[in-house]
């Protein structure tokens, strides 16, 4: 556990206002953590920059002290990747939030770490372009955190990963030192991409300190569709059905249970009578009465070949946000059962034996749990969410996760697939790396982080523990 001292404190007093120091208690509970709750949060202090200077002298003082960081955003994280509980210095980039217009030209903005994501998408939105990274989290999500998290979303399939749309980055690295990567440039071969590097690093080599965002068209008249399907079969069916005719927005799923615990707490409407095991969400670009047409039939098929139950399809943008919501609100409606959340991916294929493999293994230990699913089933992502029952405490809920997740992991290597399909590492995943990623890989991230980081205090202990002979 680290203390700051007073003499530390002093230190970051040459170049921070007082203001800008926070060590109440409110505030150390506030941004000493994110939206996981398995750990206390125990920070040191609160620091929070307004340029890139100060950000540098934090860096500074750190090291004389060695004293750790933990960079903060919008803490809308499910790892723990921005919780600190063990007395470091939260750096919150609340305040460095500039946000410059639109470039029409680069097709491009300018942004501080600090930026809430949604004001990124008005502001491309104010100029007629887009930016399409999107989730339910982006109204209170920063920009810096997305990029250090390389947040997905809901249109993965369509556009991809935050990393796609970062065309510059300036970053701090642990020694203090100001990186200016790619400059917003389009075609650069110039050797390793260091952006890369840092896009989904976790705050573990460095402080995001800004970013240049790429921008696109905005997708034309989104329209969505909700689909009653059988089985997990199914839903690969119909994916490829579509996939072959048209270029989905988003495919998304969400189980039976799922869909009445949105319902009944959000006070929703089923999006049909019909009840089936699984329901997809599909929203495509509704481009005219060709578009209907061909939309129709392929359900049409679908229903024919017995792989769509029911279906209903959005007759306006209110209709297609009510739908939308049956998806988007899962998760905060889960959160009244303190869940045991996992987010993991195969690749699409192997989707439906994997799901069956989980189920398998939870029902054998505790057939009283229940599982709740849904997920970017069109990236292969799936959200597993194990509930809490109210009758069994938390430390056993907790120990029964904990023997259920071991063989979940086991899985999870035998499919080749990932332990964080887009939540990351943090601290809660750190101890399971290994089923994901090998001795040598695991071996080549501590040496990149050594030779950014040398003194180790950027976000120590999270992606990896702090020493190798922990893992
Ligand atoms: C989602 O897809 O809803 C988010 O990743 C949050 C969650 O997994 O609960
Ligand atoms: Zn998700």
């Amino acid at each position: 556990m680290f203390t700051a001292s007073n003499e530390l404190l002093d230190a970051l007093r040459q170049q921070l206002g007082p203001d800008q120091i926070l060590t109440d208690a409110d505030s150390l509970t506030h941004y000493g953590r994110d939206w996981t709750r398995f750990a206390e949060p125990a920070p040191s202090a609160i620091v929070l920059p307004k340029t890139i200077e100060q950000v540098q002298h934090i860096v500074a003082v750190a090291r004389r002290f060695e004293a750790p960081l933990v960079p903060s955003g919008g803490r809308t994280g499910l790892s723990g990747g921005a919780v600190a509980a063990a007395g470091e210095l939260v750096v919150a980039m609340d305040r460095m939030n500039t946000l410059s217009d639109v470039n029409l030209t680069e097709r491009t903005l300018c942004c501080g770490p600090g930026v809430i994501t949604e004001q990124i998408q008005q502001r491309a939105g104010d100029a007629g372009l887009h930016y399409p990274v999107d989730f339910a989290s982006s109204g209170s999500s920063q920009i810096g955190g997305n990029i250090a998290t390389n947040a997905g979303g809901i249109q993965v399939i369509r556009y991809g990963m935050t990393r796609e749309w970062i065309a510059g980055l300036k970053v701090v690295t642990g020694t203090g030192e100001l990186l200016d990567l790619n400059r917003g440039l389009v075609k650069n071969n110039t050797g390793l991409d260091l952006r890369h590097l840092m896009i989904g690093s976790e705050g573990i080599l460095g402080l995001i300190v800004e970013a240049t965002v790429r921008l696109c068209t905005p997708p034309r008249n989104p329209q969505v569709i909700v689909l009653g399907l059988p089985d997990m079969e199914s839903i690969m069916q119909v994916l490829a059905a579509f996939q072959s005719e048209i270029d989905l927005l988003a495919y998304e799923f969400f189980s039976e249970l799922a869909l009445q615990k949105v319902v009944q707490q959000q006070g929703l409407q089923r999006p049909f009578n019909e009840v089936t095991p699984y329901y997809a969400l599909l929203e495509f670009e509704h481009l005219g009465e060709d578009t209907e047409a061909q939309i129709l039939m392929i359900v049409e098929r679908c229903m024919e070949s017995g792989w769509v139950a029911d279906a209903v399809m959005s007759q306006s943008v209110a209709q297609a946000r009510a739908l939308w919501r049956l998806r988007e609100d899962i998760s905060e409606t889960l959160s009244h059962w303190t869940p045991y959340k996992n987010d993991i991916s195969t690749t699409v294929a192997k989707v439906p034996g994997f799901l069956a493999a989980v189920e398998e293994i939870v029902d054998r230990h505790y057939p009283d749990l229940e599982v709740v699913w849904y997920g970017h089933i069109g990236d292969g992502n799936l959200h597993l969410n194990i509930l809490k029952p109210e009758s069994v405490p938390m430390d056993e809920f907790q120990a029964r996760c904990k023997t259920v997740s071991a063989e979940i992991f086991t899985e999870i290597a035998a499919q080749g697939g990932s332990i964080s399909a887009e939540h990351g590492v943090g601290l809660l995943k750190r101890d399971f790396l290994r089923y994901s990623r090998s001795e040598a890989e695991i071996g080549l991230m501590r040496s990149i982080k050594a030779a950014f980081d040398p003194d180790n205090i950027m976000n120590p202990g999270k992606v990896f523990p702090a020493q190798p002979s922990a893992e």
